[in-house]
């Protein structure tokens, strides 16, 4: 079954709490947590002590999605409050190393890939990746059009996963919903993030389930 990760990036943090337990009835595998710094990416989220407080309110896997420059300077600092921990591929940090640093903290490591980059470049760091993430949105912002040409980069990730006998979830991130959920299964997804579309609406619990039963 296809795991949910929900983006809590259009949440609103004050009634967070009380939607994080409708979102683990719901059956959702892990929240998405969003970090950007103003500099990878135009715009600003959130960092470390929110998602610790995040953390004090949920059993969820917490995903860290890192947008930010040079991500190696602060891996340490996230994997205390991460089950998976991605960073991007385009941030400037040795990427080798900054996956094997995470899997040192007993954390899974997730490589992620903007729009501009082709799966091929990743290929050789697959081995010591636990996630890769495709965004299928340019990175910075919820709420924006799903962009069908990462379906096309999941399917070739999938392959290429299958071809080195390798154990690694492939997860999707940006506009996500009932129409694109199917897709982006169908092209090799295993893991998809949802914001607007999960938190915009009355029924989460709803929504989750018409993503998640694909
Ligand atoms: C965008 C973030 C996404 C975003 C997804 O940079 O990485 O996780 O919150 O939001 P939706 O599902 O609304 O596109
Ligand atoms: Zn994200």
């Amino acid at each position: 079954m296809t795991k949910i990760s929900p983006s809590v990036l259009t949440a609103d943090f004050l009634t967070l709490s009380d939607d994080l337990k409708k979102l683990e009835e719901a059956g959702v595998d892990m929240l998405h947590l969003d970090v950007m710094d103003g500099i990878f990416v135009p715009n600003i989220s959130f960092g470390i002590p929110v998602i610790s407080s995040i953390k004090k309110h949920t059993n969820l896997l917490c995903d860290v999605h890192l947008m930010i420059d040079k991500p190696h300077r602060y891996i340490k600092e996230f994997a205390k409050v991460s089950d998976y921990l991605g960073f991007h591929y385009e941030a400037g940090s040795p990427v080798k190393e900054t996956l094997l640093e995470i899997r040192s903290y007993g954390v899974k490591s997730c490589l992620t890939i903007k729009p501009c980059t082709a799966p091929e470049e990743i290929f050789e760091y697959l081995p010591f990746c636990d996630m890769v993430l495709v965004m299928s949105v340019e990175p910075g912002f919820g709420g924006q059009k799903f962009m069908p040409e990462a379906l096309d980069k999941l399917n070739a990730l999938k392959n290429e996963i299958a071809k080195q006998n390798l154990n690694v979830l492939l997860e999707v991130d940006g506009g996500i919903n009932a129409d694109t959920a199917p897709l982006a299964v169908k092209a090799g997804a295993d893991v998809l993030v949802a914001g607007n579309y999960i938190f915009s609406a009355d029924d989460m619990a709803g929504r989750v389930q018409e993503i998640k039963n694909l």
